[in-house]
């Protein structure tokens, strides 16, 4: 391997652009340059999320001292021998990492050929500041120290060490998810953050950086389609998470955060969860490299397909094929139809477009003004699925005269209400109308000095990665005063005494997780409490009123006597409707009686 000045030509083709923004994209390009040198073990260390220093090792091929300096430079690199910029296989292939970092902060390169002796080269925010002998094992060292120590302007666009030190952890992660062949450890400020050794298989290596839990919980995928292969493992719609930020994605071996993979994400995974949760999905996309262009970014994590299509087509295809495989069978799509057999009641059916019953459904004003969900949205949800239950009718029918969302008469599909009105049908979504009300307990319960806490009656244990338990922890006071009792268990657990008591038996382990997760996407500078609705709506989630539980009669009635006396239980905390009610003028309507 050896490095040359890319000629004019070349260089004007390269994607132009910011490489280095904060120490987490020093830190992928050091290691991506570490993986391009054919390193089998990579050691990183960082201090204060890499803002103080940032310090790369590998047993790669290593450089002469003349190519040491010719690394140095900009467009210098020994990754395009013949100008096939579409042919790359390395990571790198523009040289212009090592100068652009070395413009910005302190960086020593320390290299070393095998068979030869060792040189380092010291470059001070561009200013050669030293070079000579060194002692070093075959391969190359790279330390990186006050990254844009003088550039003020740069430097008060980071963020604190522990952000910029979860970013790092990110950017580990997803380049060991690509490379389990390759070992990788990390440390952070003298304390191992990451171990994993070379010659691991893949969905094994995934579970080590994500979750033990997902060995149990996951399906393998393989599939291929003329050239292109899809391969990794995709969570099951049950173990999901309440953030997107579990998705890694690579194409060709390369970590990216593409806008067309994850909208086929989503879009395999549409029916099986709910809108506001996200599966674990590590998922590689292996194409011939002449049908994507990988030079389209700065920083090299966007892609651009030939044929966009197919890889989605792919990507949606092959997930669901293999989640139907491990017998998860893929809810139905609500339809128009849907609301067209219904309305018909099985006969002839009726046009099932939304004007053949004008003001058919009255939703609250309040989601009607707030403009989001139609209520042709909340009708098609209505799937003619079989009731899940329906109360036998040997009671006396209680009087619904006293009540405005009237009294329960059964529940569909487990997650909605059927009441009867004086006037008519109210169903009433319980899950949503459960996080609403959560929401103003919480509010009221907050103003009068803290939510009721219930002990659990054995502490539960929840691991979690480093980062969301020091983030949980620096949150522990505001928790406590939420009503959930945490404390930390070791490097990677949280050991939980208490539960808000308003969340009944909830899911305590899916809490925290939540918790941990969401709490990255936190400013640290705002407050749970200004965040309350979406702590609220976190804690809502895993309490005992979720859709898909099957409730008694008395548990729906109480929740709509709630729903009642509750100010905004109309709608839910996104402000979509929590219920819609069909007038008995309607329904007569409906069957031509009027
Ligand atoms: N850890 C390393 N081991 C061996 N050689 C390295 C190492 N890091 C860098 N080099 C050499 O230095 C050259 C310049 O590296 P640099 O990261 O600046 O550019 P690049 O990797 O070629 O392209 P890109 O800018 O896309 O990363 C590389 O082409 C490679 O030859
Ligand atoms: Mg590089």
């Amino acid at each position: 391997m050896s490095i040359r000045r890319l000629p004019e030509h070349l260089v004007n083709r390269i994607a132009a652009g910011e490489v280095v923004e904060r120490p987490a994209s020093a830190l992928k390009e050091l290691v991506e340059n570490s993986i391009d040198a054919g390193a089998q073990r990579i050691s990183i260390s960082l201090s204060e999320g890499g803002l103080s220093s940032i310090d790369v090792a590998d047993d790669g091929c290593g450089m002469a001292p003349d190519e040491i300096a010719l690394a140095m430079e900009r467009h210098a690199t020994s990754k395009l021998p013949d100008d096939a910029i579409e042919s790359v296989s390395t990571l790198g292939f523009r040289g212009e990492a090592l100068p652009s970092i070395g413009s910005v902060a302190d960086l020593t390169i320390e290299s070393r050929v095998r068979g030869a002796d060792g040189w380092y080269r010291r470059i001070d925010h561009g200013v050669l500041a030293g070079e000579g002998p060194a002692a070093l094992p075959p391969g190359t060292r790279i330390r990186v120290s006050n990254l844009f120590a003088k550039v003020p302007a740069r430097r008060k666009f980071l963020r604190s060490a522990r952000s910029e030190y979860a970013a790092c952890v990110d950017v580990i992660k997803r380049l060991a998810m690509a490379r389990p062949d390759i070992g990788f450890s990390l440390e952070h400020d003298g304390r191992r953050a990451i171990l994993v050794a070379p010659d691991e298989r893949r969905p094994e290596r995934v579970a080590a950086l994500t979750d033990r839990g997902l060995a149990e919980n996951s399906v393998i995928v393989d599939f291929r389609r003329e050239a292109v292969s899809l391969s990794g493992v995709a969570g099951l719609p049950t173990f999901n998470r309440g953030v997107p930020d579990h998705q890694y994605l690579f194409v060709n071996g390369r970590p990216v955060k593409d806008r067309l993979l994850i909208g086929a994400l989503r879009a395999a995974y549409q029916d099986l969860l709910a809108r506001d949760r996200h599966p674990l999905v590590a998922l590689f996309v292996e194409l011939p490299g002449d049908q994507v262009d990988v030079n389209v970014h700065p920083a090299k994590t966007e892609v651009r397909f030939r044929d966009p299509g197919l890889v989605r087509g792919m990507i949606v295809g092959g997930l669901r094929a293999a989640l139907d495989e491990a017998g998860h069978r893929s809810a139905q799509r609500p339809s128009a139809a849907a609301l067209g057999n219904w309305q018909s009641g099985g006969g002839q059916p009726m046009p099932p477009s939304p004007p053949a019953i004008p003001n058919g459904f009255a939703f609250p004003a309040a989601a009607r003004e707030a403009g989001q969900g139609s209520v042709w949205d909340r009708v098609a949800d209505f799937s003619p699925a079989p009731m899940a239950r329906a109360e036998p009718a040997h009671a006396a029918p209680p009087e619904t005269r006293a009540y405005p969302m009237g009294v329960a008469r059964g529940q569909v599909a487990a997650t909605y209400i059927v009441a009867e009105a004086e006037d008519g049908l109210v169903i009433v979504d319980q899950h949503a109308a459960h996080e609403r009300l959560v929401l103003e307990r919480m509010r009221r319960a907050m103003a009068d000095g803290g939510v009721a806490r219930q002990a659990l009656l054995l502490p539960e244990v929840v691991e979690l990665d480093e980062n969301a338990c020091d983030r949980l922890e620096a949150r522990i006071g505001e928790l406590t005063e939420m009503g959930l009792e945490l404390e930390r268990f070791g490097p990677r657990a949280m050991l939980v005494r208490a539960s808000p008591a308003m969340l009944g038996q909830g899911d305590v382990q899916g809490l925290v997780t939540d918790l941990g997760d969401e709490l990255a996407a936190y400013d640290e500078a705002l407050s749970l409490r200004e965040r309350l609705d979406h702590v609220a709506a976190t804690m809502a989630c895993h309490g005992s009123v979720r859709a898909g539980r099957t409730l008694s009669v008395a548990e729906m009635n109480a929740l709509l006597r709630e729903m009642e006396i509750t100010p905004h239980s109309g709608q839910c905390n996104h402000g979509r409707p929590t219920y819609v009610e069909l007038k008995l003028a309607d329904i007569e309507r409906l069957f031509g009686r009027r």
